[in-house]
C-alpha cells in the first residue's frame, strides 16, 4: 500500500469547489432512467450518453472524478478514444463501481447484504491497470418500523470494510458508501439515530480491519426525514442534524465527505449541501458525489438526440457548478436561475 498515493488521490476528491459524478449506473439501473426519456439502451447510446458528459466543459471546473460501471470504463468514445482519456484529459480522476449489488440477506427478511467481494483483489488490479484509481462499494440500509436489524448494518459495514482494504492492497482509494434510504414516512430523528449507529459501526469495523483512514472517502446520506413523511425539513435542518451525525460519528482522519443524493431532487440537494457548507469550516471538506441530483437536467435535455448535445452539456455544467457553489456554501437562489 502506498499510503502518500492514496491521501493524494483522497484530497484531489474532495478539492475546493469540486465533487464526483456518479455515473455508475448498472445497465439494469441506466435501462430505468432511459425509459424516461423514451430512449432505448444499447451500449452505443450509453456511451454517447456517457461521452458528452465527459466532454463538458463542467469536468475541468467542478468533477474530481468519476464512477464509471465496469462496461464504461472500457468503452471508447466515437473516435476511438478511450473514455477514461477522456476523464484524465479533464483533469479529473476514473474510479470505477465495484460491487455486485444488494442482495436479499438469508434470514433477515426486508434487508440486504451487498454482494462483490469473491475475486474482488483480481479485479481491484485489473481495474488499476485500467485506471482506475477510486472505487465505490453501496451498502443499502432500510428505516422501516424495528429494522434495521443490528445483524444486517454489521454484515453490511464488516463488508465495507474488507472492500475497503482489499481496494488500498491495490492502491485505490475506496469510497464507503453506507446508504439509509429516503423510503418511507420515518421522521428526521429516526434518520439521525439510524445514520448515527451505521456511521459508528462502519467506522469501528473500518479500524478492526485495519484500514488506512486518510486513505478513504465517506459517501453518507444527509439526515433527512423519509420522503412521506408527514413533516419536512428546511435546509438549515437538514444541515443542523447531519453535521451534528459527522460529529459523533466520523474520525477527523476522515479526508472528505461526498453526499450521495438518494432521491432528493436537484435543487433540494443543492441547496442541502449548500446550508451545511454555510455553517462554517468542518475538519472535513464536505461535497458531492451525486447521480440523479446531477445528471437529471441533462438527461431530459439530451433525450438521445445528437442535435440536443450542446444543451445537455448546458444543463450538466449548471448543475455541476451550482453544486461546486454549493461545496463552498456560496450558491444563491440568484445564481441557480441566471442563464
Ligand atoms: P444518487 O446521487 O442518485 O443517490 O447516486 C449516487 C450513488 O452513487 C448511489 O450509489
Amino acid at each position: 500500500m502506498n499510503q502518500d498515493q492514496l491521501s493524494k488521490v483522497a484530497l484531489a476528491m474532495v478539492a475546493r469547489g469540486k465533487g464526483i459524478l456518479a455515473a455508475d449506473e448498472s445497465n439494469a439501473t441506466i435501462k430505468k432512467r432511459f425509459d424516461g426519456i423514451g430512449v432505448e439502451s444499447t451500449e452505443t447510446t450509453r456511451r454517447d450518453y456517457r461521452e458528452f458528459m465527459f466532454r463538458s466543459q463542467a469536468m475541468r471546473e467542478n468533477i474530481s472524478g468519476v464512477i464509471l460501471y465496469d462496461e464504461t470504463i472500457r468503452q471508447n468514445a466515437k473516435d476511438g478514444t478511450p473514455l477514461v482519456k477522456l476523464i484524465e484529459a479533464a483533469g479529473a480522476l476514473p474510479g470505477i463501481k465495484v460491487d455486485t449489488g444488494a442482495h436479499p440477506m438469508p434470514f433477515f427478511p426486508g434487508e440486504t447484504i451487498t454482494e462483490g467481494l469473491d475475486g474482488l483483489p483480481k479485479r481491484m488490479a485489473a481495474y488499476y491497470e485500467l485506471g482506475a484509481r477510486f472505487a465505490k462499494w453501496r451498502a443499502v440500509i432500510r428505516i422501516a418500523g424495528d429494522k434495521p436489524t443490528g445483524g444486517a448494518v454489521r454484515a453490511n459495514m464488516q463488508a465495507l470494510a474488507r472492500y475497503a482494504a482489499i481496494c488500498q492492497q491495490a492502491n485505490i482509494v475506496p469510497i464507503v458508501e453506507p446508504e439509509v434510504l429516503m423510503d418511507g414516512a420515518h421522521s428526521l430523528e429516526r434518520n439521525f439515530e439510524v445514520t448515527r449507529y451505521v456511521l459508528q459501526t462502519l467506522y469501528q469495523e473500518l479500524f478492526s480491519h485495519r484500514v488506512f483512514l486518510e486513505g478513504t472517502v465517506l459517501k453518507p446520506n444527509m439526515v433527512v426525514p423519509g420522503e412521506d413523511a408527514a413533516k419536512k425539513a428546511t435546509p438549515e435542518e437538514v444541515a443542523a442534524w447531519t453535521l451534528r451525525l459527522f460529529r459523533e460519528a466520523v474520525p477527523v482522519a476522515v479526508p472528505g465527505i461526498a453526499f450521495l443524493s438518494g432521491g432528493q431532487d436537484d435543487v433540494e440537494a443543492t441547496a442541502n449541501l449548500n446550508a451545511i457548507n454555510r455553517l462554517g469550516a468542518q475538519p472535513w471538506p464536505i461535497t458531492f458525489s451525486y447521480g440523479r441530483a446531477l445528471q437529471a437536467a441533462a438527461q431530459k435535455a439530451w433525450s438521445g438526440k445528437e442535435a440536443n448535445v450542446a444543451a445537455a452539456q448546458a444543463a450538466f455544467n449548471h448543475r455541476a457548478k451550482m453544486n461546486g457553489l454549493a461545496a463552498m456554501g456560496e450558491w444563491t437562489e440568484t445564481a441557480e436561475t441566471a442563464v
